[in-house]
C-alpha cells in the first residue's frame, strides 16, 4: 500500500491512472479503523480498479472539542488493517495540509436534511462533514465514493454535497457491519469500559423491540417505548429516536404503508455518543 501524507504527491500518483481510465474508489474515514471500515474498502475493491482511503480526524466536524480529543487515534494498527484487506492507496494528511488557511468552519445549507436529527443535536456538524468531503472529493476526484449506512443522514447529506458541487462521483451506501451482540461496529466503542460495552449492547435489541411495535402499535407508542426503556439503563441519556422516510429522511408521524423507513436513534452511554438505525417497511 502507497501511503501519501502531501496532495502534490497523491494526485501525483493517481493522474495518470485517472487518464488511464483506471476506476478509482474512495473510502474516506476518520482512522481507528474496525471491520465496519474495512467492508467498504472491499466494496470498493470489488467494483473498481484502484483504492484509495483517507485518514483524517476532521476538527471542522467535532462540535464538543473534549470529542475531539478524545478520538481514537491507532494510525499504524489502522494501516496494518488496511494492508491486510489489499487497499491500493492510503491519504494521511496534517490539518495544515487539508486547511492551509486555518481550519475555519465553511458553512453549507442542506435545507432540513442538515438541521433534523444529528444537525439539531450537533450544531454545524454537517457543514463540517461537507467541507472535508468536499475538500477531499476535490483532492482524490474518485469515480465512486463508498459510505456506511450507520451514519445515514450522513449519506444523504454527501449524496446532496454531490449534486450541490455537480461532481461526477458515484455515491455508494453500504451495510452497517455488527458486532457479535448486534451493536453497530464504531470507532468509540473502544472508549467504552466493560460495564458501558454490556450496557451499550441494548441498543440494537430496543432498535428490534420497537420498529416491532411501530409496526404493531404506532410510532408514538414506539417512541414512548424507547424513552423509557433508556431511562432505565443506567448511564445513559437519549438525545432522540425517530421514524423518517427512508428515502427523504422526512420524520414521520404516521405510518402511510408501502414505503421503506428507517427508525434512529442517539444516545449518550457515559460519555460516549452511539447512533444507530433500522430501515424497515411495513
Ligand atoms: P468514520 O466515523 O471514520 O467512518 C468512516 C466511514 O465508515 C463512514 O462512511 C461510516 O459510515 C463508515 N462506518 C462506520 N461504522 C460502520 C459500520 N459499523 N458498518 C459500516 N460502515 C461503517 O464518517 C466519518 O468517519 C467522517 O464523518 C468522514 C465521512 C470521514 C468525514 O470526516
Amino acid at each position: 500500500m502507497l501511503i501519501f501524507s502531501k496532495i502534490a504527491d497523491l494526485q501525483g500518483y493517481l493522474s495518470p491512472l485517472k487518464s488511464n481510465n483506471q476506476t478509482i474508489g474512495f473510502v474516506p474515514t476518520m482512522g481507528a479503523l474496525h471491520k465496519g471500515h474495512l467492508s467498504l474498502i472491499n466494496a470498493s475493491k470489488e467494483v473498481c480498479s484502484l483504492t484509495v482511503c483517507s485518514i483524517f480526524v476532521n476538527p471542522t466536524q467535532f462540535n464538543d472539542p473534549k470529542d475531539l480529543e478524545r478520538y481514537p487515534r491507532t494510525p499504524e494498527k489502522d494501516i496494518n488493517m488496511l494492508e491486510s484487506v489489499g487497499c491500493d492507496v492510503l491519504f494521511m494528511p496534517g490539518v495544515e495540509e487539508m486547511y492551509p488557511g486555518g481550519s475555519k468552519k465553511e458553512l453549507f445549507d442542506f435545507g432540513y436534511l442538515d438541521k433534523i436529527l444529528e444537525g439539531a443535536f450537533r450544531p454545524g456538524h454537517f457543514s463540517g462533514v461537507a467541507q472535508v468531503v468536499k475538500r477531499l472529493f476535490e483532492i482524490v476526484k474518485p469515480d465512486k465514493a463508498f459510505f456506511g449506512s450507520k451514519d445515514y443522514q450522513q449519506v444523504m447529506i454527501v449524496k446532496a454535497l454531490v449534486k450541490q458541487m455537480n461532481a461526477p462521483i458515484e455515491i455508494v451506501p453500504c451495510p452497517i457491519l455488527r458486532e457479535p451482540d448486534g451493536l453497530a461496529m464504531s470507532s468509540r466503542n473502544i472508549l467504552l469500559s466493560p460495564s458501558e460495552r454490556a450496557i451499550a449492547s441494548n441498543v440494537p435489541k430496543i432498535m428490534e423491540s420497537a420498529v416491532k411495535l411501530i409496526t404493531n402499535t404506532g410510532i408514538d407508542a414506539a417512541k414512548f417505548f424507547v424513552q423509557n426503556e433508556v431511562a432505565n439503563i443506567p448511564d445513559c441519556r437519549y438525545d432522540y429516536f425517530e421514524v423518517c422516510d427512508a428515502d427523504t429522511l422526512e420524520p414521520c408521524k404516521n405510518l402511510e404503508g408501502r414505503k421503506t423507513y428507517v427508525a434512529l436513534i442517539a444516545l449518550f452511554v457515559g460519555r460516549i455518543r452511539l447512533i444507530d438505525n433500522l430501515v424497515f417497511s411495513l
